[in-house]
C-alpha cells in the first residue's frame, strides 16, 4: 500500500487507542489551574487567621465555631481541603515518578500516598459537615 506521494505506510503498528490517554495533560493544567486558586484560598486564610484582627490569639473553638456556621467558609475551607491535597498528591505522584527506582518501590508509595489522600480528604470533609459547636450534650 501507498499513500497519494508513492511511499509505502509505516510497518509500525499503531498504538492501541484504548492506550492513548490524556491524563498527563490534564493533570498538568490542573496543576496550573489549582495553583492559581490555592494562592486566593491559602493567602486569604494566612490573612485572616494571623494577621487580621488579634491574629492567632483570637482563635479558639468559639471562632472556629463561629466561622463554620457560615456556609461560605465551610465551602473556602472545603475547597482549600480539596485542592491542597489534590494539587499535593498528584504533585507528590510526579516526585515519586521521577526518583523511585525499582518498579515496587514506585507502586509502594503511590498506594501510601493516594491512601493518605482518601483519608484525609473523607476526614476533613467529614469534620466540616458533621461539626456540632453544641459539646456539652
Ligand atoms: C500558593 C499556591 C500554589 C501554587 C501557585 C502552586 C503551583 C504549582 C505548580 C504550577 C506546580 C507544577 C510544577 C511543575 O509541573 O513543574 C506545583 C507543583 C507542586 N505543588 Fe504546588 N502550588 C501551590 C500550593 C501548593 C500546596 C499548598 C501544596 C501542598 C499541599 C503544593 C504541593 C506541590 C507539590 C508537591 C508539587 C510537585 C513539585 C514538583 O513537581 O517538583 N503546592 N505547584
Amino acid at each position: 500500500m501507498t499513500n497519494a506521494l508513492g511511499l509505502a505506510k509505516p510497518r509500525a503498528p499503531r498504538r492501541p487507542a484504548a492506550r492513548r490517554s490524556n491524563f498527563e495533560l490534564y493533570s498538568w493544567l490542573f496543576m496550573r489551574i489549582s495553583g492559581m486558586a490555592l494562592v486566593v484560598l491559602v493567602l486569604g486564610h494566612l490573612f485572616i487567621m494571623n494577621i487580621l484582627d488579634g491574629g492567632v490569639h483570637r482563635i479558639n473553638f468559639g471562632f472556629v465555631a463561629g466561622r463554620w456556621a457560615s456556609p461560605f467558609w465551610q465551602m473556602w475551607d472545603l475547597a482549600m481541603l480539596w485542592l491542597a491535597q489534590i494539587h499535593g498528591g498528584n504533585g507528590l505522584r510526579t516526585v515519586i515518578n521521577d526518583y523511585a527506582r525499582k518498579d515496587a518501590t514506585r507502586f509502594w508509595l503511590k498506594i501510601l500516598l493516594y491512601v493518605s489522600m482518601v483519608l484525609i480528604i473523607s476526614l476533613g470533609t467529614f469534620v466540616i459537615f458533621t461539626f456540632d459547636p453544641n459539646i456539652t450534650d
